[in-house]
């Protein structure tokens, strides 16, 4: 695909090289569920909490591949942006269940600097589950700002603003069934 698009003075391509195609997507998928799925087979209580909008595929895809019982949630924070500060993040969509005693896995499209999921985690943390687990598809280690143990992480990529299975750009590319990145022009 080859898309340009503007953005204040910067002019953007969508690269037509994909960072993950649609199979080695799937490869992941499984491996993270078969991981899980051994790591919680004696529990019969594991909730994954999708948190919106970026990893509704991630989490279908998961589940789908899980052979064990669970249920799902959702939660959506305001969104992250370079400005932010952590303690401004909200909850605009809480989860419907109750965790108080449950296996809780946060199921994440990226975790780019961290402070998204270290605020859901906090949050969470403070209605006393049995315990809790982090699982990210992608992970950007050269952005960290925070010290979080992400026990099931799919891929680590480099500092690139990717898109697509369930990743946005201004609400769009969602629906792509590979992991491209966005490239600036103006370099
Ligand atoms: P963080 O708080 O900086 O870790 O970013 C959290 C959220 O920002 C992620 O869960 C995504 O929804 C979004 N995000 C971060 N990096 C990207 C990206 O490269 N593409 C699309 N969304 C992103
Ligand atoms: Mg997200």
């Amino acid at each position: 695909m080859f898309c340009i698009f503007c953005n204040n003075s910067y002019m953007y391509i969508i690269s037509d090289q994909i960072l993950f195609d649609e199979h080695s997507i799937s490869l992941k998928v499984k491996e993270l569920a078969q991981k899980i799925s051994s790591d919680y087979e004696n529990e019969n209580n594991l909730l994954l909490i999708c948190i919106l909008k970026g990893s509704y595929i991630f989490t279908a895809d998961l589940s789908r591949k899980l052979d064990i019982d669970h249920d799902i949630d959702f939660m959506a924070t305001s969104s992250y942006r370079e400005d932010t500060k952590p303690q401004e993040l909200k909850i605009i969509k809480d989860i419907e269940l109750e965790i108080k005693g449950r296996h809780i896995l946060i199921v994440e499209d990226i975790i780019d600097s961290g402070q998204t999921i270290e605020k859901v985690v906090e949050i969470l943390k403070a209605r006393k589950p049995e315990s809790i687990e982090i699982c990210s598809l992608l992970n950007k280690p050269d952005k960290s700002k925070v010290d979080i143990h992400i026990k099931y992480k799919g891929f680590d990529i480099p500092d690139k603003f990717v898109i697509g299975y369930g990743m946005d750009y201004d609400e769009k590319y969602r629906n792509l069934n590979y992991i491209g990145y966005l490239e600036e022009l103006n370099d």
